[in-house]
């Protein structure tokens, strides 16, 4: 599927807004995070390589269209949560030992592990201080100190979504509902917030305003299960990430945690001596995907994801806005998903 339009609709005026959430000060921390947006090579030098596909961004602005706002409005929304989406992503490449991101060396990998610490601590508190420019863009005082709440309480999920998910690695005993509620709060909360801020800079529907935070909690889920599917059958030229990451690293993602539940026998064996070894190397790799192989974990896995969008089009069906917007929030759905 080609790139919904509404994409390209918001993308200058996006663009422009995270424009202004950087400093463009020559200060090495500022063009950490500006390399890391892929607006910089690591020299400092301006370039243009892919920076992310701002879906957190986008579906925040169209549900705050869908809700009957101005979308403008949204704008420091928006660009606070993808500014709060890769603070994340430049720990989590520390966290995941991950050398390569969107095609090119991760922020940690080039200046060590310490400043990528630093270069995500600057990233959220760019996007905090990015939120109150809401105000600017003639959002009440009140709405503005819900968004910062409601912002603030999903960063401190996520940082619990990534302590479970690095604690998993030393477990070989995490069932479907640890793993559920380990990537609700890493990622689903986050794209529960992102409709969340939308809707509520659109609307003071209540009601609706809690369908957008449960459809954008349902979509995030079936994220990051398709994730876990890219993680292991992805190819590193569409993904942008060096493959067998997820193995290497042990992480318990669903394909993984439904193996370890249903094979048996010396399939098993095989996949708990692997999942131990302290190194797992490319050879083990393989030999983990071909035990996957023997219970059907793709399918079960993509089966998965299935029920998640099925669940999350139903809410969307139940919402009160318009067609148009249906389709268009449909499309984002359909488009992150593929
Ligand atoms: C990657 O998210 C991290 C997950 C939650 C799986 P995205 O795939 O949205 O990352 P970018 O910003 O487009 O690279
Ligand atoms: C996604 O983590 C969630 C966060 C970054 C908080 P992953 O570790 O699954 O994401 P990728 O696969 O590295 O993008
Ligand atoms: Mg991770
Ligand atoms: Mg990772």
């Amino acid at each position: 599927m080609s790139l919904p339009s509404v994409f390209n609709r918001y993308r200058s005026e996006l663009e422009r807004e995270l424009g202004t959430a950087i400093s463009t000060e020559a200060f090495p921390l500022h063009a950490m995070m500006r390399y890391h947006l892929g607006w910089e090579d690591e020299h400092g030098e301006p370039c243009q390589v892919h920076g992310g596909k701002h879906l957190r961004s986008v579906l925040c602005l169209a549900a705050c269209e869908a809700t009957g706002g101005d979308w403008h409005s949204a704008l420091p929304a928006a660009a606070a949560l993808e500014l709060v989406h890769n603070f994340t992503l430049i720990h989590d490449d520390i966290q995941d030992n991950s050398v390569q991101r969107r095609h090119r060396p991760t922020v940690w990998s080039i200046w060590g592990i310490a400043h990528g610490i630093n270069a995500g601590d600057g990233m959220w508190a760019a996007a905090q201080l990015e939120l109150l420019r809401l105000q600017q863009h003639g959002v009440s005082s009140q709405k503005v100190v819900t968004a910062s709440h409601a912002l603030g309480e999903t960063c401190l999920k996520l940082c619990e979504g990534q302590y479970l998910d690095m604690s998993f690695e030393n477990s070989l005993d995490i069932d479907i509902d640890n793993y559920l509620s380990m990537i609700d709060r890493k990622t689903a909360q986050l794209f529960s917030c992102s409709l969340f801020l939308g809707a509520l800079t659109g609307t003071d529907n209540q009601d609706l305003i809690s369908k957008f935070a449960c459809f954008g909690r349902e979509i995030g889920m079936a994220f990051q299960i398709h994730d876990d599917v890219l993680g292991i059958w992805g190819d590193e030229e569409n993904t942008g990430k060096s493959t067998y990451t997820d193995i290497r690293e042990r992480k318990k993602t669903l394909p993984i945690v439904y193996t370890l539940q249903n094979a048996h026998g010396a399939d098993k064996e095989k996949l708990v001596s692997l999942y131990s070894h302290a190194e797992v190397s490319t050879d083990d790799a393989n030999q983990v995907l071909r035990v996957l192989d023997t219970v059907g974990a793709k399918k079960f896995t993509e089966e998965y994801r299935s029920r998640y969008c099925t669940q999350a089009l139903k809410t969307l069906e139940n919402m009160d806005i318009s067609q148009h917007s249906m389709y268009q929030l449909r499309d984002v759905v359909t488009y992150m998903l593929q």
